[in-house]
């Protein structure tokens, strides 16, 4: 059963030190996915959430992707923060939160699909890179993908190509982004875990 452990317990609060907001992390659970959202305690408003998934290779869209479909890893997407909360480590406290979770289930590499090239360097500073595989699972999807041509309807035949072409991954060690990103939290928010 994925997500049997939790990292991240419903309800967990975070005080912001400078401004003294608190934020409140719910979390909700469909099929392989595990959904965290950051509510502000007074009014309920949303202001930021982000997706984790368990054997996310099936995004792949076929079973050979041995080089991502291996145990351990997790995907991470649907990363986002109300724009008028941005800037106030809104972001990273939610990677922090996914990591966590991910951590207590085992993970070993946290993976993101396809990141923004805008957001490249939020990614960055918090420990992720280009997937080392990346390429080789890039090239093996596009071989696949030339040698099978005479089996597939034109239309669909080009855009998984040009859906291959495009496919970049990122991934960051879990134990090395909990480090990370626990030093940039600790010092920013207080940690109230529910009783
Ligand atoms: C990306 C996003 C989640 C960042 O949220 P945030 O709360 O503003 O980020 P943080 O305040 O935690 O930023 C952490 C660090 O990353 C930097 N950073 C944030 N966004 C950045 C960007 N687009 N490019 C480069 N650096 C960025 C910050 O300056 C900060 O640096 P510092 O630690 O040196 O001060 C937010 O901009 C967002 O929701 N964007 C739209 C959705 C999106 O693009 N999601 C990602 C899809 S792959």
């Amino acid at each position: 059963m994925p997500f049997e452990c939790i990292g991240m317990p419903q309800g967990t609060k975070f005080t912001h030190r400078q401004s003294a907001n608190t934020l409140k992390c719910s979390r909700s659970r469909e099929d392989n996915r595990l959904i965290f959202q950051l509510f502000e305690e007074n009014g309920g408003k949303v202001v930021g959430y982000v997706v984790i998934k368990h054997k996310f290779g099936d995004f792949l869209d076929d079973d050979r992707d041995e080089l991502v479909y291996t145990k351990g890893a997790y995907g991470m997407s649907l990363m986002s923060v109300l724009p008028s909360y941005r800037s106030m480590s809104l972001g990273t406290l939610l990677v922090f939160i996914a990591t966590r979770e991910v951590q207590a289930n085992g993970g070993r590499h946290l993976y993101i699909v396809n990141p923004l090239s805008d957001v490249f360097g939020f990614y960055l500073k918090l420990g992720f890179h280009p997937d080392p595989g990346g390429d080789a699972i890039r090239q093996q999807k596009i071989d696949e993908a030339t040698n099978f041509t005479f089996l597939s309807e034109n239309f669909v035949f080009a855009t998984k190509l040009q859906i291959v072409r495009s496919h970049n991954l990122w991934r960051g060690q879990v134990d090395l982004l909990y480090t990370i990103l626990l030093g940039k939290i600790a010092p920013l928010f207080q940690f109230h875990q529910p009783l």
